[in-house]
């Protein structure tokens, strides 16, 4: 059990399994790319630099890392605005691009975001979230390399936050209401 501010929280996900299920990933990924027509992998910061950094780490074929600054959480609530760094984006024209996520609430930031990158001529888009919570989710999105499901509670570790605390933690921790 950790504390941060009021709230206790209690291991979920430990890092041994988060790191199996992140080769595991890694392996379906090699399988749909190749180093003649590599993706270009952005993933979508702050909550999923960590989980990028151990999954590229995975890719056997050479591709392009960008991480883009995405918001939409304050807090414990998303705020439904969603606001993306354009300015980060690569030259997506033609390519295939890769997003990685580190957790998929409501949707909303992908909902926003998606449709975005068909208009700077990405000629695929899939997309890899370590985490999905199925009971908040308000989009029909198609996660095409998923970790785990996971209930509608809060969870921090392992790149994601409460108020900018807990991203260092290894494993990942949930609510204890
Ligand atoms: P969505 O737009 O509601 O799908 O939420 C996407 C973003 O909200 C994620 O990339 C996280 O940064 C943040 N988020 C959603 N749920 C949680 C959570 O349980 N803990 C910490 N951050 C979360």
């Amino acid at each position: 059990m950790i504390q941060l501010g009021e709230h206790h929280f209690s291991e979920y996900l430990s890092a041994a399994t988060i790191q199996d299920k992140v080769k595991e990933l890694g392996a379906a990924i090699n399988k749909d790319y190749s180093s003649e027509d590599p993706p270009i992998v952005m993933a979508l910061l702050n909550g999923a630099f960590i989980f990028a950094a151990d999954l590229c780490r995975q890719f056997d074929f050479e591709c392009q890392l960008q991480l883009l600054r995405v918001s939409s959480y304050k807090g414990m609530e998303s705020t439904g605005k969603v606001i993306v760094d354009h300015s980060a984006e690569p030259n997506m024209e033609g390519r295939q691009v890769l997003i990685i996520e580190d957790i998929v609430d409501t949707g909303n930031t992908l909902a926003a975001y998606l449709p975005t990158l068909e208009t700077k001529g990405a000629r695929s888009v899939r997309v890899c979230s370590l985490l999905l919570k199925p009971d908040a989710i308000q989009h029909d999105l198609q996660i095409h390399y998923l970790g785990f499901e996971i209930p509608n509670e809060f969870v921090i570790g392992y790149g994601l936050d409460y108020n900018g605390r807990g991203r260092n933690l290894g494993s990942i921790y949930s609510i204890v209401q």
